[in-house]
């Protein structure tokens, strides 16, 4: 009940305080019990870390390695030169995962050392700048990113994006992934278009895999989509991490349909799992 209380406090004074959380227990109260059912499940760091302390060790690891805040300064300079500039109607921003998530990733990959990782969703490269640098540290292991970006300079956007999509973009001037180091890209292949026609392809070509992340397209269809495709290709151990799991019922159509498989689940944060594969 402590650890309980504790994961809560913490999110709510992550998103904003007090008095946001009572608003939304109003305006939402199936999604707020949704939430705390969520983080009454088992932790995720014995999932991720093999043990609450291990996990915690790495978490450490990467919040004095300072990698994580030196990316976001890096974004941060770049969006604030932005002032306000607007995709498609939406405020462009950078749409970098949270601190949080980040760190989930370094945990599996850390502890867990997988050789082959596949993500979806790029944009400016912080999940694929952290993946890289956890690789390299490992010493081993290779990353498959697959995008389908959105340039605030409207030019040079080749594809048409999902209608529910935010305002995730590229400033002018850089590149998909541009966080990531250059002295990190022979263990990167990025591969740029729509997840639901490359991902097949891809999958089927890599497969066994360590690890699939989601974080590209969150619209219902897509999200069950890659949940299905990622976990089928994962070996048995093999661990899949969910985003941005709020923005459609997926996570949990795709969890009644591989529960009865004796695939573990935890939830970082109401917003973010893990599934392990058995
Ligand atoms: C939230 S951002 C990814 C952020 C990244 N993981 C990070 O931590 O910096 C989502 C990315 O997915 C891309 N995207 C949107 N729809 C997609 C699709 N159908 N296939 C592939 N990528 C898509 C977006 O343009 C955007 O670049």
């Amino acid at each position: 009940m402590s650890q309980l209380l504790s994961r809560i406090s913490a999110i709510v004074s992550d998103r904003g305080g007090v008095a946001r959380a009572l608003k939304l227990a109003l305006d939402r109260p199936a999604a707020v019990a949704q939430a705390v059912r969520r983080l009454a499940e088992k932790d995720w760091r014995t999932l991720a870390g093999g043990s609450q302390a291990n996990a915690s060790e790495l978490q450490t690891e990467l919040r004095q390695s300072g990698l994580v805040d030196a990316l976001n300064t890096r974004l941060k300079d770049e969006f604030s030169a932005l002032a306000g500039q607007m995709v498609r109607g939406k405020e462009a921003v950078p749409g970098g995962m949270r601190t949080l998530h980040a760190e989930l990733l370094w945990v599996i990959v850390r502890s867990q050392k997988p050789k082959t990782i596949v993500e979806t969703g790029v944009c400016n490269g912080l999940s694929s700048a952290v993946l890289l640098e956890a690789i390299a540290k490992n010493g081993s292991g290779f990353l498959v990113s697959v995008d389908l970006p959105e340039f605030t300079d409207a030019q040079l956007n080749k594809f048409d994006v999902w209608d529910g999509k935010g305002g995730a973009a590229i400033p002018a001037g850089k590149d998909v992934g541009w966080l990531v180091r250059p002295e990190h890209r022979p263990s990167w292949r990025l591969e740029l278009g729509r997840c639901q026609e490359l991902l097949p392809p891809l999958l089927e070509e890599l497969t066994p895999i360590d690890l699939f992340i989601h974080d590209s397209e969150h619209s219902y269809d897509n999200q069950l989509f890659e949940f299905r495709a990622g976990f089928e290709a994962l070996r048995p151990g093999g661990v899949l991490v969910a985003t941005d799991i709020t923005w459609s019922d997926a996570f949990d159509h795709f969890w009644l349909e591989i529960k009865g498989t004796g695939a573990e689940r935890a939830f970082v944060d109401p917003s973010c799992a893990i599934v392990i594969k058995r």
